[in-house]
């Protein structure tokens, strides 16, 4: 008899609903898929045939063929398992066809018959909505259960499916508390913590407030690391819409925690410098989205920048200009969204101690200008700021004084700026200062004569390059929002160029 049941495949983050169809015939045993399935699929086969025949039920000694449609759809990974048992059984006429009408079957099996969980549940829910009801491992359930308007029911074993799909088991339908995942999560990570470094944290300040990305350079241990990973608790809050997407991401990757069926913390990716190609930007023979899609909505720091391969830095440029990575694939390309902060950090030189009394510096001058021009390239017209983060004064370090402000503070001046942004880029499709592309620089980074006095006398005296006119131009735009200023003026630009002074250590 022929069996017709659904499952889905993930293309990039989105899933697709696709047919499983079962034939069983006689002759020969045999058990094939067909319809573009990957290696993983293949597998299938025997995952099934051990899962049915090790709870109990009967597996056909007949030619089975499973056929995936459509065709044109590549196929991978163990989610199809559970539609494959499923459907060898309703062709064997133990489940009735009609239930499988309205159903959506995923879930890996063990062999003893366990449903396993799955990776991107939250895309699989999405493609559901209004449409199907979703079967899937009950470990997955809360996620998908974000998604309104669909029904989730969440499964254990082969056998308990069998049962509710036969009517002789009832099931709950999964609720998630949406508000309860929504509601603003307290951070561990706080700009309380920081002693010092004003003008690091006012700059930071500003490239939340803009979405600028920044550039730190200092020794060994002066809080780099410290300082950027509390940049998400200065960003407003994710939306739904924005949290939603980044789960997927991350759901899609396998790497949401079990507890945390939505994401709602920007997310803060650190990846190591010794990072490949594919797993910063995406890809691989099973393509997974990179760190710069698991960084998207958040921050994705890059600590001893320089240290990075110089193509894994190049792969960069394209999610930096379009906010998302496309990888071209022989089955069709594949998207991800890759919207990030970059925060990129260097030591002043190899060993780290140019220019700080600390200890002495070990390098030559040629080792040090090799070292400044890896970065070059591929991120120098993407980063808007540029600061010095010195070491903090041990004295200063252990100061009982006035605490720090806290992160809550400064979010909501940061908010305050992000909204006058929102309203004024209403109709260019644009929401930050830092995207504003030259063309536009000129329409909203107007000066009046004291600024534009201050800018080219600077320029002179800094040698600063043409390119760094723009990004100053940008960052004063901000500075001028965060003080709630309709027109930038002098004092505005002159704190701007601040965050350029590196420019004559660090070239760029
Ligand atoms: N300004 C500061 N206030 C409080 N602690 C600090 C500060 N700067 C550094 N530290 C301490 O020093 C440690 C090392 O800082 P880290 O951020 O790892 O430095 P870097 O990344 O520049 O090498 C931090 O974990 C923190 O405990
Ligand atoms: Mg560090």
């Amino acid at each position: 008899m022929l069996a017709k049941v659904r499952s889905v495949a993930l293309v990039g983050l989105d899933a697709h609903v696709i047919d499983v169809e079962v034939d069983i015939a006689g002759g020969l045993p045999q058990f094939s898929v067909v319809g573009l399935p990957d290696a993983t699929v293949r597998e299938s086969r025997d995952r099934v045939r051990s899962a049915l025949k090790n709870t109990g039920f009967h597996f056909p000694a007949k030619r089975i063929t499973v056929n995936l449609a459509p065709a044109n759809v590549k196929k991978e990974g163990a989610g199809l398992d559970l539609a494959i048992a499923i459907g060898i059984l309703v062709a064997e006429e133990v489940i009735p066809a009609e239930r499988l009408d309205q159903c959506v079957l995923v879930g890996e099996l063990s062999l003893d018959g366990q449903i396993k969980p799955i990776s991107g549940a939250l895309s699989i829910g999405l493609v559901c909505r209004e449409r199907y009801q979703l079967l899937l491992p009950a470990r997955n359930g809360p996620e998908a259960a974000m998604i309104d308007q669909v029904a989730v029911f969440g499964l254990h074993t082969l056998p308990e499916a069998v049962a509710f799909l036969r009517g002789e088991r009832h099931l709950e339908p999964e609720r998630t508390d949406r508000r309860q995942w929504c509601s603003a999560t307290p951070q561990d990570d706080d700009y309380g913590d920081v002693r010092g470094q004003d003008h690091a944290k006012r700059a930071l300040e500003i490239a939340a407030a803009g979405g600028h990305n920044v550039l730190m350079v200092g020794p060994p241990g002066s809080g780099k690391t410290m300082l950027a990973k509390r940049l998400p608790s200065i960003l407003p809050l994710m939306e739904f819409d924005e949290a939603i997407e980044t789960t997927r991401v991350h759901s899609i990757a396998s790497q949401l925690p079990a507890d945390h069926p939505l994401l709602t913390v920007r997310p803060f990716r650190s990846p190591h410098h010794s990072i490949s190609d594919a797993g910063l930007i995406g890809g691989g023979t099973i393509p997974r989205p990179g760190e710069v899609s698991l960084a998207h909505n958040g921050v994705l720091f890059l600590d001893e920048s320089p240290e990075f391969r110089r193509p894994v830095l190049d792969g960069l440029r394209q999610p930096l200009e379009e906010g998302a990575v496309i990888l071209t694939r022989v089955s069709g390309s594949l998207r991800y969204p890759a919207r990030f902060m970059l925060i990129a950090a260097m030591n002043p030189c190899p060993c780290g101690y140019y220019g700080y009394r600390s200890k002495e510096c070990v390098c030559s001058p040629y080792q040090i200008r090799r070292y400044r021009a890896k970065l070059s390239g591929p991120l120098q017209d993407r980063i808007d700021i540029h600061i010095e983060v010195p070491p903090v004064p041990i004295r200063e370090l252990h100061d009982v004084g006035a605490a720090p402000e806290t992160s809550s503070r400064i979010r909501a001046r940061v908010v305050e700026a992000r909204k006058r942004q929102a309203g004024r880029y209403d109709e260019e499709g644009i929401h930050t200062n830092a995207q504003l592309k030259p063309r536009l620089v000129k329409r909203y980074c107007g000066l009046d004569a004291d600024g534009q006095d201050i800018l080219e006398q600077s320029m002179i005296r800094l040698g600063l390059s043409a390119r760094a006119y723009g990004r100053i131009l940008r960052v004063a735009r901000t500075i001028a929002d965060l003080a709630g200023s309709d027109r930038i003026d002098a004092l505005h630009v002159a704190e701007a160029i601040q965050y350029r002074n590196l420019d004559r250590r660090v070239e760029f």
